[in-house]
């Protein structure tokens, strides 16, 4: 980075942009296998805070691997920094005020803890979407675990790449025990409880 970038003083703060918004900003960060629901149960989430009148932004592999990220694959290193940059961009949206939904498979409890550290404590919540490999592989949404068990697709989550399971994940939710309503209501329930919902 050039020595030469110096931080401007911005006249409004985050503060001013959530007071403005009635929310506390937040990064919602869900992680688990492909195929175990991250991104549905992150919509319905999103649905219902729009509903609640909530400021949102949702980041997945459509609006991020096909564009910022599009030159990104899928080995250990490009993992890390694909996280790395979700992780920077999900932060500039807590500054803007927003509520910020990621949903990647993020794989490695390092690159979801070093996303943690980026912002304060409570702004961000980890997700775990534990569904068992079992379950993801028989719904196969996209065909992509028939391939990968095929050899047709180098690390592949699960198959020929690690998953590391959150261990202290904020919320646990069982996707394959559940509706996609109730696993919804598991998540906004803990926005409510804790407070995010409401004017700063
Ligand atoms: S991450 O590991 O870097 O967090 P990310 O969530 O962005 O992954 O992308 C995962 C999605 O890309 C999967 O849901 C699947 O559709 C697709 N994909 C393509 N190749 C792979 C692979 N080798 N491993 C996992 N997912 C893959």
């Amino acid at each position: 980075m050039s020595n030469n970038i110096v931080w401007h003083d911005h006249n409004l703060s985050k503060t001013d942009r959530a007071k403005l918004k009635q929310q506390r900003p937040c990064i919602l960060w869900f992680t688990g296998l492909s195929g175990s629901g991250k991104s549905t149960i992150a919509n319905a989430v999103e649905s219902r805070l729009y509903q609640l009148h909530k400021h949102t932004y949702l980041l997945d592999g459509d609006n991020i691997r096909r564009g910022l990220n599009a030159g990104l694959g899928f080995s250990d290193d490009d993992r890390v920094e694909n996280i790395r940059r979700i992780g920077e961009i999900s932060k500039l949206f807590v500054d803007a005020g927003v509520i910020v939904l990621s949903a990647f498979i993020s794989p490695f409890q390092e690159d979801r803890d070093r996303v943690r550290a980026l912002v304060n404590g409570e702004e961000f919540i980890e997700v775990f979407i534990d569904t068992p490999l079992e379950v993801c592989e028989n719904r196969d949404p996209k065909g992509l675990y028939k391939k990968a068990r095929k050899g047709e697709i180098p690390d592949f989550t699960g198959i020929s790449s690690p998953y590391e399971a959150p261990a202290n994940a904020e919320i646990h939710v069982k996707n394959s025990e559940l509706s996609i309503d109730a696993c919804a209501d598991i998540i906004i329930q803990y926005l409510q409880q804790k407070g995010y919902l409401n004017a700063q």
